[in-house]
Parts: structure tokens; C-alpha cells; sequence
């Protein structure tokens, strides 16, 4: 069973991101993340989810070394019309020792499948999934929640729920489904879900800095730190919390850049279908990258127009070097 540690620091599910060879550089070259998480894998409606699809999700590459194991987190995605038994007991048999179901997903199509963060809005289906999800898995089972749907009138109800049918934890993301990304998240939720049940709580919203971390486990007192897209913009960013280090120069910032960028390249190559989808991928994921540098507007702007995967490369070098 995983350990969560007081302070413990997750790496976020980014559907487009966390995928298979994104997570194994960041397992790799960034083992200071004390797990990582898959992006959401989608329980079908009709039919069932083949093993061999929850291997691949997961990444057989994952499932084939006991420590990339035992830092990986599996999430799922599910509405009241899946077949969610079958799935998770297919993901016992896996021995994977920890999965998520999501309940926060804002897209109009997994919410009109009534998935992801609709399941906020209707506690009976929520129920029956939760059962069943807990009755099949015999591992570690988390949730990872918003606080409703248009509004926070379920959260506590929610959290009990959650608590009384046995999940192991839960990670609380202060905004609704109706708020997407917009604002601040509001960590008081993390409080409140701290003081509500008696399961760890898992922070998420807006934490970008070791600041930030420890203002977070403060404030709440949640026992874990879960980090999205600061963990994109900055992979090392969790070496930085360990280490204790508040900021980096800019050209440890610009040197870190640089070694990322070589390795994604590498891994994406080996991985994907030539350079063209190399490079789409490169660009998905390098947003961010330069947003603490002096002139990082101007760098990713420059950075995101490159044509080819070559102009790529030697734009980062030519930026960075
Ligand atoms: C591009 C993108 C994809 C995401 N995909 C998922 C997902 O697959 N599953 C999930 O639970 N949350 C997903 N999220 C939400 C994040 O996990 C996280 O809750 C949110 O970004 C807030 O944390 P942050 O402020 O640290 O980024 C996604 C967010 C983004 C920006």
C-alpha cells in the first residue's frame, strides 16, 4: 500500500500531458515527485476495457519495475452507465496498488456522459459508482475532486459519502466545475475537507513554489501537495520544495531547460511517429517553460512558431545556451 507521508508531493493528471513517455521522464529524471499520476483512463460505457488497454495507459514499461510502480498513480473515469466492476477488478488483478477516480473533469462531453465533475450533482449515481469502484479494487483507491458541479452545496455531504464507503483519500481542487480554471482556487475547501473526515487530504490549486507548498500544508493542514501546471512549467520543481530551495537563477533556470527539453526530445523520438508528431508533443508541453525568465514571452513565442523539430532544437539552444 502507498505511504502518505506529511508533506508528500504528487505530480497532477493532465490529459494531453501525463501520458505513458511523458511520465517515465519524469520518473526518471525528476524522482523527487513522490508519485505521479496517470491522465484519466475513460471506463467505457458499452463493452468492457481489455488488460491490455490498462497496460498500455499505465505504460508496460511501468508495470515492469517495481519503483516506477509504486509511484504511479492510475486514474479512472467513470459514469453509472460503465462497467466499472469488471475494470477494477481487472486492475487488481494488475496488482496496480493505486487508482483514482476522477470527479472533476469540467468537459462538456464527459459531463453530458454524465462523468467526471457531473458526478458531483447527483449523489445516487455517485454512490452506486463509489461501491462498486471500492468493491473491486483492492488496492489503494483514491478520489480527486472539485467542489461541485454550478455550486459547493454537496462538498460536505460528498466528503462523508466518500469517507463512510471506504476511499482511502481524496484530493480536493477549490473550484467548481462551472469555475474551470478561472480565479484562485480556494484552498479553505482543503481545510474544511481536512476537518470533515478522518482519510488524508490531498491539496490541488495554484501551488507553484516551495512558498506555496508549505503555505498550503500550513493553512490547511492537508497532508499532501498535489501540482499541475507549475509541475509542467517546471519538472524540477519538486527537487526544489526537497532541497529547500526557494528560487533558482536563470541559469540553472535556463540549464534546466535545456536538459529537459534534450530528454523529451529523446524519449518523444523513440516513442512516436517522426519528427512532426515529436514536435507537436514538444510544443504541448513547453508552454510554460520560459514563463520565469527575463524575455520568456518573447522565447516561447519564438519556441512555439519553430516548423520543424530541427528549428526547434536550435531555437531552444540558440535562447538558452
Ligand atoms: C491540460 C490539463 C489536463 C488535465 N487533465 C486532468 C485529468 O486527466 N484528470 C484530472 O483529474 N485532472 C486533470 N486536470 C486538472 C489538474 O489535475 C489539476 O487539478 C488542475 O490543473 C489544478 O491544479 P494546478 O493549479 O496545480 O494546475 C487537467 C488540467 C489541465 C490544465
Amino acid at each position: 500500500m502507498p505511504s502518505l507521508q506529511p508533506g508528500t508531493i504528487l505530480f497532477a493528471p493532465m490529459e494531453g500531458i501525463t501520458n505513458s513517455v511523458y511520465r517515465q521522464v519524469i520518473l526518471k529524471y525528476y524522482p523527487q515527485w513522490d508519485f505521479v499520476c496517470c491522465s484519466f483512463l475513460r471506463v467505457p460505457s458499452q463493452g468492457t476495457l481489455s488488460t491490455k488497454k490498462i497496460i498500455e495507459h499505465i505504460g508496460a514499461w511501468t508495470m515492469a519495475d517495481e519503483a516506477y510502480r509504486k509511484k504511479t498513480i492510475l486514474q479512472i473515469l467513470a459514469s453509472s452507465n460503465s462497467n466499472l466492476l469488471d475494470t477494477c477488478k481487472k486492475i487488481s488483478d494488475l496488482k496496480i496498488q493505486w487508482t483514482d477516480l476522477n470527479l472533476g473533469c469540467p468537459s462538456k462531453k464527459v459531463v453530458s456522459h454524465r462523468g467526471g465533475s457531473y458526478l458531483l450533482s447527483d449523489m445516487q449515481a455517485l454512490s452506486k459508482i463509489i461501491k462498486t469502484a471500492r468493491s473491486g479494487l483492492s488496492g489503494f483507491f483514491s478520489v480527486k475532486m472539485r467542489v461541485g458541479l454550478h455550486d459547493d452545496k454537496n462538498f460536505l455531504k460528498i466528503l462523508k459519502l466518500l469517507e463512510s464507503e471506504g476511499v482511502d483519500a481524496i484530493t480536493v481542487h477549490g473550484r467548481t466545475k462551472d469555475q474551470m480554471y478561472t480565479g484562485a482556487a480556494n484552498w479553505d475547501y482543503i481545510k474544511q475537507a481536512q476537518e470533515t473526515v478522518n482519510i488524508p487530504i490531498i491539496g490541488n490549486g495554484d501551488v507553484c513554489s516551495k512558498a506555496q507548498v508549505q503555505q498550503m500544508l500550513n493553512s490547511t493542514k492537508c497532508q499532501g501537495v498535489m501540482i499541475g501546471r507549475c509541475g509542467v512549467a517546471a519538472p524540477w520543481l519538486a527537487k526544489s520544495i526537497k532541497d529547500n530551495v526557494e528560487s533558482l537563477s536563470e541559469d540553472t533556470i535556463k540549464q534546466n531547460i535545456l536538459e529537459y527539453c534534450n530528454t523529451l526530445t529523446q524519449s518523444f523520438e523513440l516513442a512516436s511517429k517522426g519528427p512532426i508528431v515529436t514536435l507537436n508533443k514538444l510544443k504541448g508541453v513547453c508552454h510554460h517553460l520560459f514563463d520565469n525568465l527575463d524575455g520568456g514571452q518573447q522565447m516561447k513565442h519564438l519556441v512555439l512558431r519553430s516548423k520543424t523539430l530541427q528549428e526547434f532544437q536550435q531555437r531552444i539552444l540558440a535562447l538558452l545556451r
